[in-house]
This record gives structure tokens, C-alpha cells and sequence, in this order.
């Protein structure tokens, strides 16, 4: 029997106040109804303009450590994930460690977007296991404000503030990809469990470049990008989307991966306690769990408050219901995602 890693403390933060569904039709043409029923969203948080995705998991990050009794010089690996870092070169990793006081500390920057965190896992339990880190500070951290496709940000705070029809109609082209997603952070200590056959168990992952332009963002260096009209060049900044696609691609791949995983592990799917879902769009998740035969409360959201925060979705909602007692030690927990790349795939940990 193994000893796999597990949760010894988690935190999570949010930016701002809240940015409701009503707020965003002052920006663009859509409705709350569309976006409700459409996604299971009814608000979200920006980050603010001297926020990057490094402050956010900065502070993600001190409440994780608090929760668990550690000091940040007690970590002595960092994992960082996120699709919107600080800056293209270098990753957000090293400037997050040296934000938080451990500069120094070996930081690996993972991009696998929204289906972070089953990779993370792995890649932390490898770690562990071979003895190159005893504590590990996983944070998924996000600051997708940086490419709204609005430029007056004051309209969603004040409904006095007028509206640019030029600005109205860009917001209105990208709404697709300007509605689901918010920002915010979440973190994790992981440590070797303490008890035998408990902690991490293993993931089932699938990486699958076919799709990679299902959700996009070319890099600004590429040649034959590069374009003097500046509207042209405003967008360069709004990743493309195929709603459509990630939607079919999700709903056929988790279940697929979820009983691949149960089925390699010798688990039984119903002796999962929680499903612990990324949290892209609650019609993908009641789909999955509707092919899975699950009960509504084996698969908690929260996407409601903060829309989709891309790698921080699990870290976040792990951190919650840790927090609310809704998973305790001893649980079974599967953790399930599927991202831009397309990556994606789901791990099981015993708390
Ligand atoms: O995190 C991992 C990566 N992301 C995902 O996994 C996202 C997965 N995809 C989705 O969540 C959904 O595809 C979306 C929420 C993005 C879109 O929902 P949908 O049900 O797939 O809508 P659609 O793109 O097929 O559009 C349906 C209609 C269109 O109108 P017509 O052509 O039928 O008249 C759109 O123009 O809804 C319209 N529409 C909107 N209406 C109001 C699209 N976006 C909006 C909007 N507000 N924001």
C-alpha cells in the first residue's frame, strides 16, 4: 500500500466586489436569463487593474498556509497554474514565490488551463513520492479581466456612467467568451498522507492538440499577426472560443476518463463521495453526472458567484467545501476537468 499526497490546508480569494449578470448588459448585448440558463452564472469578480495573477494567488496562498499551521518557508516546492500569467516571458510561477517571500523555492509554471489541477496532482505526487518535496504549494490562480473585451470598466460598477457604442459592439462580438469567465484563486499544501492507501490515488489524463484552436490565444510575436489597425489589434488580446465544441468535447470525455480511472484503481464509481468538477458551465457538469447515473448533491457548483476561474474552479471549490464540512477526511474525492489544449481528466484522492 501507498502513501499518495493529500490536502493539509487550502484558501481561496476573490478580487473586487461582485460583477452581476445585469452589470454586464450595461456593457454588451446579453441577458441575465440567457446567461443563467445558458451556464448556471449569475455573477462573477474581476480582478482590478493593479492585480495580476500572482496577487490573487498571493493571497489564495496565505490563507492555505494559515489553514494548514505553516510558515511559507516550510514549502519547499511551488506548482503554479494559470492560463492568464502576469506576463508571456516569464511565467507567473517565480513572481508569485518571490511575492510571497520564498523566493528560491523550485516553482514550476503548468499550463494546461482549466484542467489543471488532475496534472497537477500527478505531477505533485511524483514529486513526493521520489522525495524532491515534502510540502508543495499548488495554486490556480486567474485574472482573465486583462482580456474583456470592454474598455469602460467604470459602466459595470455605476450605471451612470454612459456607454461608447463602439466599445458596446466589441463586448458584443466576444460575449460568448465575456460572460462565463471570472477571476480568482485557489490554493493547496499537499503533504504525504499520513495514513496507508489514503491521499492521492492516481489521475487518467488526455492531452489532445487536434482541438487546441477550440479555445485560443495566438502569441502576439507570431509572424503575420502583427496588424496596424488598432481594433484588429484589441482583439488580438480576446482569446477565440468554440463554446460549442468544448461543450460536446466535455460531455463525451469525463465520463469516459472518470470510469477509465475507476476502472484502473479497482474503485467503484458510486463509492465516490464527491465529484469535485472544474467548473466551465453547470449544463457540462449535470450532462457528466447524467451519464454517470450521480445524484445532484454527489457533484457540488459554485459557479453561480464566480462564473469560471479557469484553473482556480477546483482549488476554489475544494477550499469551500473543506471549509463547509461537505468533505471531510476519509472522503473519496474526484476531481474532473477538461481545458484549452484540449487536456483534460480526473483524479481520485481519499482525504
Ligand atoms: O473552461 C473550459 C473551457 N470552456 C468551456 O468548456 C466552455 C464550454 N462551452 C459553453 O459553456 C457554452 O458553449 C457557452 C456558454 C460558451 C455558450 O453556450 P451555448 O449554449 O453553446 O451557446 P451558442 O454559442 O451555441 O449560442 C447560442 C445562441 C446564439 O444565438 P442564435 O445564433 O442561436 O440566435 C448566440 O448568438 O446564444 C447566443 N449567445 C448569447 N446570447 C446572449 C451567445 N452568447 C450569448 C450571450 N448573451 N453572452
Amino acid at each position: 500500500m501507498t502513501r499518495g499526497i493529500t490536502i493539509v490546508g487550502s484558501g481561496h480569494f476573490v478580487p473586487g466586489s461582485p460583477v452581476s449578470n445585469h452589470a454586464l448588459e450595461r456593457v454588451m448585448k446579453t441577458d441575465h436569463d440567457w446567461i443563467v440558463q445558458r451556464t448556471g452564472i449569475a455573477q462573477r469578480h474581476f480582478a482590478a487593474e493593479d492585480q495580476a495573477a500572482s496577487d490573487l494567488a498571493v493571497e489564495a496562498a496565505k490563507r492555505a498556509l494559515e489553514d494548514a499551521g505553516l510558515a511559507p518557508e516550510e514549502v519547499d516546492y511551488v506548482i503554479f497554474a494559470t492560463m492568464t500569467p502576469d506576463h508571456l516571458i516569464p511565467g507567473a510561477g517565480g513572481v508569485f514565490s518571490a511575492k510571497l517571500g520564498i523566493a528560491g523555492v523550485p516553482t514550476l509554471d503548468i499550463r494546461q488551463q482549466c484542467a489543471a489541477i488532475p496534472f497537477a496532482l500527478e505531477l505533485a505526487n511524483g514529486l513526493v513520492s521520489t522525495g524532491a518535496a515534502e510540502t508543495i504549494l499548488l495554486v490556480g490562480a486567474e485574472a482573465h479581466a486583462g482580456f474583456m473585451p470592454w474598455s469602460n470598466w467604470p459602466a459595470l460598477y455605476d450605471p451612470k456612467v454612459p456607454i461608447d457604442e463602439e466599445d458596446f459592439a466589441r463586448a458584443t462580438r466576444h460575449r460568448g467568451i465575456a460572460v462565463v469567465f471570472g477571476d480568482g484563486a485557489g490554493a493547496w499544501i499537499l503533504r504525504a498522507s499520513d495514513r496507508e492507501g489514503s491521499g492521492f490515488l492516481g489521475s487518467k489524463l488526455r492531452t489532445d492538440g487536434r482541438d487546441a484552436e477550440f479555445l485560443r490565444l495566438d502569441a502576439p510575436w507570431r509572424r503575420g499577426l502583427r496588424t496596424e489597425s488598432p481594433e484588429v489589434l484589441l482583439d488580438q488580446f480576446v482569446p477565440s472560443m468554440n463554446g460549442p465544441g468544448l461543450f460536446k468535447r466535455a460531455v463525451r470525455e469525463l465520463p469516459k476518463v472518470i470510469r477509465g480511472l475507476c476502472r484502473d484503481l479497482g474503485v467503484d464509481p458510486e463509492a465516490v463521495d464527491c465529484f469535485v468538477a472544474h467548473q466551465a458551465n453547470d449544463r457540462i457538469n449535470e450532462a457528466v453526472r447524467g451519464a454517470m447515473g450521480l445524484p445532484a448533491e454527489k457533484m457540488p457548483s459554485n459557479i453561480a458567484r464566480y462564473g469560471n476561474t479557469s484553473a482556480g474552479t477546483i482549488p476554489i471549490l475544494m477550499d469551500e467545501l473543506r471549509r463547509t464540512g461537505q468533505v471531510k477526511p476519509g472522503d473519496l474525492i474526484c476531481m474532473l476537468a477538461l481545458g484549452a489544449g484540449l487536456h483534460y481528466g480526473a483524479s481520485l484522492m481519499r482525504l
